[in-house]
């Protein structure tokens, strides 16, 4: 099989005479596959039951005579004005019960009966319509399903209905919520609201955001479900983005056949400063995406230029579109798709730039999109099937961003943020993650980080503690076990069932600027939290020097044949891969030592494996390695030990 290979191309912003030769460049660069229709409803249903396919089918004939495949979208996420205006009780409401303006995207009510039956019937049209079509093989369900967090009176009621599903009995939620609290009791599910006020009960809060996250998935379900049953050979995606938090990805993966992830790594002009951060927040993203199905993944949107909607960021630098597509590949991503074909004269984004400029003319961009194509068909047919070599996995969880959505627990917090000098050491290290999630096995690797897991069940925990019993090296940190499925505080000394695996307690914690802490004899700075950690049974790796807070800050404690970790703050960088690091030489754990702005990923395949190398430096490096001895695909020149890779270049060693 060939590996899917294009940019997603919108027909109708073009005129039809323009078709042929858009269709002939694509073919020209190698291109196989472009993604259609994805905001086009008004085209395809100009008046409400009048549905007029002809055109779209029309460019798709034009697109498989030149060899190039279709993903059709349901286009769902722009309404057209008639359903705009017909229909007010579609359209989204925000906290003030105002309805969102005509003139963006995605401003619909996912709850709102009227939006899922016109969204059923031209999700049905289109899968009837096109059904057969010998060049279409797959859908994507809508767009970058988020917001608008709606708060209609429809919504409402749903909410209501959701809750009672949830907790059955009204004294059952008012005892879960603790509703005492400020007189908040509630009489009957019928009396129950939207939280509008930000700062309504944790409880209440965190239940919205199921709610949202569930109206989203079943409306996408309902999508995919029509058009499996009308083309049950078609495959189902849709487009990601990255650690977004809307909705639980984790769920809607389960709606599909594979994850897409739109990855724009060059978005906003910041990433100018330094982009070996760019190419490892990337990395992170695409870990993430890989693990919510632990399987291949597209890339459904990649940057093909400089982005941006009112102001556009940095350009993509010669060779940049190649390091970035062989690292996507290096991560799992069986699909490479450009966003977008051609820079848009008209509306919004006419400033996000495509493998073809407004002009039209192919240019350095495409010409080198259309380098690379043979180069990735190359690769693509070695490591088809091959699974990246882990041994170290982070688990998240979109339950514990929500709570820390409403409450950061201290001014400044970011779940996220709090990940990234984990990540980041392990990325310089040549350590490849998994990012893994509740219910994912954790016995398959030597370490686990599970940093803030602030909502902590006994039957998570137990889940935890077995996976150290049974040898594991656990890290968590604080802010863990802090909260029930409720989001209520749980009644026991922090981190609550991790107690006797961790070996210590917390009594008092703090919200800090910058304190330092001893590790092993060093200084480092941690920041933001301070658990005030006490050691039972644990040993204290590092203490804080802070006068008033005579208390350990980071321990380790061995618990069955395994360990468990516990950091009762955010460590700067430094310290974050000294641990890591640490962790890593007690378990055996591979690391590498590459040079500055040199990223590794490890595919493994039948009894052959392949180091993707990838320099994000302006400077040559030279990686030394006795296990490098093979080929590489790039060059096709033997390695014995050592490669010298190019500034801004890439190799992949087959050994
Ligand atoms: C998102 C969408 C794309 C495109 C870009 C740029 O990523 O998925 O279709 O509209 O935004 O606006
Ligand atoms: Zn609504």
């Amino acid at each position: 099989m060939k590996m899917h290979i294009g940019a997603d191309y919108y027909p109708e912003h073009w005129p039809r005479e323009r078709w042929a030769t858009d269709a002939k460049l694509m073919k020209e660069a190698g291109f196989n596959v472009t993604r259609v229709a994805e905001f086009a409803w008004s085209k395809l249903e100009p008046v409400e039951g009048t549905f007029d396919f002809s055109w779209l089918e029309d460019a798709i004939k034009l697109l498989g005579e030149h060899g190039v495949q279709v993903l059709l979208c349901t286009p769902t996420p722009t309404q057209p004005k008639w359903l705009y205006d017909n229909y007010p009780e579609t359209v989204a409401q925000d906290e003030q019960g105002h309805m969102h303006h005509f003139g963006n995207r995605q401003n619909n009510c996912f709850t709102s009966p009227k939006y899922r039956e016109l969204s059923r019937k031209i999700t049905t049209a289109m899968a009837e319509h096109f059904k057969g079509n010998p060049n279409v093989i797959g859908w994507q369900l809508d767009n970058e399903l988020s917001g608008p967090f709606c708060f209609c009176m429809a919504c409402e009621k749903e909410f209501k209905a959701f809750l009672k599903e949830q907790y059955k009995s009204i004294n059952d939620l008012n005892a879960a919520w603790g509703t005492n609290f400020w007189s908040h009791t509630y009489a009957s599910f019928d009396e129950l609201h939207l939280p509008r006020n930000k700062h309504s009960s944790p409880s209440i809060y965190l239940e919205w955001r199921r709610f949202h996250s569930r109206q989203i998935i079943s409306f996408a379900t309902e999508q995919a479900e029509i058009i499996r049953k009308i083309n049950p050979k078609h495959f189902i995606t849709h487009n990601f983005m990255g650690l977004y938090d809307g909705l639980n990805y984790f769920k809607l993966g389960e709606v599909l056949d594979f994850i897409s992830e739109d990855y724009y790594y060059n978005f906003g002009a910041s990433n100018n400063d330094n982009r070996f951060d760019a190419y490892l927040f990337g990395a992170q993203r695409l870990d993430f995406i890989r693990g919510i199905k632990h399987k291949p993944f597209w890339i459904m949107e990649n940057s093909a230029g400089s982005l941006g909607w009112e102001t556009y960021g940095r350009n993509l630098r010669p060779g940049e579109i190649r390091r970035m597509t062989i690292q996507n590949m290096a991560r799992g991503a069986v699909g490479q798709v450009w966003f977008r074909w051609r820079t848009s004269r008209y509306g919004t984004e006419q400033y996000w730039h495509g493998i073809l400029d407004h002009s039209g003319i192919p240019g350095r961009r495409y010409n080198e999109a259309k380098d690379l194509t043979p180069l990735m068909q190359k690769i693509f047919a070695k490591i088809d099937g091959s699974k990246i070599r882990t041994e170290v996995a982070i688990l998240t969880d979109f339950e514990d961003r929500w709570a820390f959505e409403q409450q950061p627990n201290a001014e400044g917090f970011s779940y996220t943020k709090a990940l990234e000098p984990y990540y980041r050491a392990l990325y310089k290290n040549g350590v490849s993650v998994d990012f893994v999630k509740p219910g994912d096995c954790l016995e398959k690797y030597k370490i686990v980080l599970a940093p803030h897991k602030y909502i902590l069940t006994k039957e998570y925990a137990d889940a935890f503690t077995q996976f150290v019993k049974n040898g594991g090296t656990l890290l968590t940190t604080c802010r863990t076990g802090v909260k029930d499925a409720s989001n209520a505080v749980h009644e026991m000394p922090l981190p609550g069932f991790l107690r006797e695996a961790a070996g210590i307690r917390v009594e008092e914690y703090e919200a800090i600027g910058n304190y330092s802490v001893n590790y092993k004899g060093k200084t480092y700075k941690v920041n933001t939290l301070a658990d005030w950690v006490i050691p039972e049974t644990a040993e204290v790796l590092a203490k804080y020097k802070e006068p008033g807070v005579d208390f350990a800050a980071i321990t380790s404690h061995s618990h069955g044949k395994g360990k468990l970790w516990y950091v009762g703050s955010i460590p700067e960088d430094k310290l974050a891969e000294r641990i890591v690091l640490d962790m890593v030489a007690e378990t055996n754990v591979q690391t590498y030592d590459l040079p500055e702005n040199v990223e590794l990923v490890i595919h493994e395949k039948d009894n052959a494996s392949f180091y993707f190398l990838l320099n994000h430096g302006d400077e040559a490096q030279e990686i030394k390695m006795c296990a490098l001895n093979g080929t590489d695909i790039v060059t096709d020149k033997a390695v014995n030990g050592k490669i010298t890779i190019p500034a801004n270049d890439v190799a992949v060693v087959q050994i």
